[in-house]
């Protein structure tokens, strides 16, 4: 749609009520193997559909009479003001999505005040993104079997001006994601006939990454020796990546990071409590988006328990399949303090670009104020056990 910029966020939303029609328009927008890459899961992809579903029925009964309702959506956490208690979840080669996007996300972020979480294998520099994202960056670790590689990161993020690390520990081995091995999508990209059909269906995306450069994971370069991506795939099985093998190996991470640390991917209410015994300031409850083992319960059917264990002894971020402001809601509502949304800020920005990021936080945030008008809750702090199922 022509002029997307150019229109008050109010007439957007005319246009581009919800996540699904940016979603659709991305998939127009974007070469066949970014998208497999973005939207699928792993297997049958039940995880994903088990996460939508779970989020459905989660139901409360709204409350009549409860005087003029002037719904409130600023939030703290780690010791921060954000004006929505939601911001955005780290999303892996996000450039290869549209080309530029870690730094369309960042600026999103920054002028929203929400969490932009950049991730490891994005296709920007965190000297880049931090500087872009200011104290609304939050970087995400996979961590990495040579220390010194670690060390760096996270003084390159530091000295980037990140405020809070995110150690995923939920990919101890990549999964099988066939929708991306039928779409020919390799680390590092392979050019193939397949691959060169693809980019030339989709013209605005080829001609945005002529000017942006190959995508490449950028922040990763520095330890490869060089811009040559050849050697990444031994380079990342050689070094584990992302695999951290035991929980007393975190207190490694106290002595290199002065902020907040939050451990990404827990479903179990044991490892929540050794996530709080090792005094991790938060964690993420997350089933991956669905990505990483299909037999997963669904993020949203896990967090009542976890919450219950936890005790608000640490902080409770949830994320995995947060497509409405109800979403948003049920979360909250059972027992996060926080939400993070992965791949529809990335079907915002491939939709619309910056403006595309922006309609992604203003869709969540009017769905969110709306139905928390429809409850009769003015606070956020009001949802927490109204759930009825
Ligand atoms: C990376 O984190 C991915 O899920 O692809």
């Amino acid at each position: 749609m022509s002029g997307f910029g150019g229109m008050t966020p109010a007439e957007r939303l005319e246009h581009v009520p919800a996540i699904e029609d940016l979603s659709r328009l991305a998939k127009r927008r974007m070469p066949h193997f970014a998208w497999e890459y973005l939207d699928s899961g792993t297997g049958f992809e039940a995880a994903i559909r088990r996460n939508r579903d779970c989020l459905d029925q989660v139901l409360f009964k709204p409350r009549g009479l409860q005087g003029e309702i002037r719904p409130e959506l600023s939030t703290e956490l780690f010791g921060r003001k954000y004006d929505l208690p939601f911001g955005m979840a780290p999303v892996g080669m996000t450039g290869l999505m549209w080309p530029g996007a870690e730094l369309m996300l960042a600026r999103s972020a920054r002028r929203t005040n929400i969490p932009y979480c950049l991730s490891t294998v994005a296709c920007e520099t965190p000297e880049d993104v931090g500087r872009t994202a200011g104290e609304n960056g939050w970087f995400q670790l996979y961590t990495f079997a040579d220390w010194a590689i670690n060390e760096d990161l996270l003084k390159r993020a530091g000295d980037s001006g990140f405020s809070v690390l995110v150690i995923t520990v939920d990919l101890p081995a990549p999964s099988m994601r066939e929708r991306q091995r039928r779409a020919g999508l390799r680390v590092p990209p392979k050019i193939t006939p397949q691959f060169i059909a693809n980019v030339l269906a989709r013209p605005a995306w080829a001609l945005a990454t002529r000017k942006r450069g190959k995508p490449a994971f950028r922040m990763l370069e520095k330890y490869l020796g060089g811009e040559d991506m050849r050697d990444l795939p031994k380079f990342l099985a050689d070094q584990q990546v992302g695999t951290l093998y035991r929980w007393k190996d975190l207190a490694r991470f106290r002595k290199l990071w002065k902020g907040p640390i939050v451990i990404k991917g827990l479903l179990d209410t044991e490892d929540a409590r050794c996530a709080v015994e090792e005094g991790m300031d938060g964690i993420v409850v997350s089933n991956h988006g669905g990505r990483q083992f299909d037999g997963a319960p669904a993020s949203i059917s896990v967090l009542p328990e976890i919450a219950e264990t936890v005790g608000g002894k640490t902080a409770i971020v949830f994320d995995s399949g947060v497509r409405t402001g109800l979403d948003v809601l049920r979360a909250l509502a059972l027992g996060a303090d926080f939400v993070l949304a992965g791949r529809p800020y990335l079907y915002g920005a491939a939709a619309h670009g910056e403006a595309g990021a922006d309609h992604v936080s203003h869709i969540l945030a009017t769905d969110l104020a709306n139905n928390m008008v429809q409850l009769g809750v003015s606070r956020l702090s009001q949802l927490r056990g109204l759930a009825v199922a």
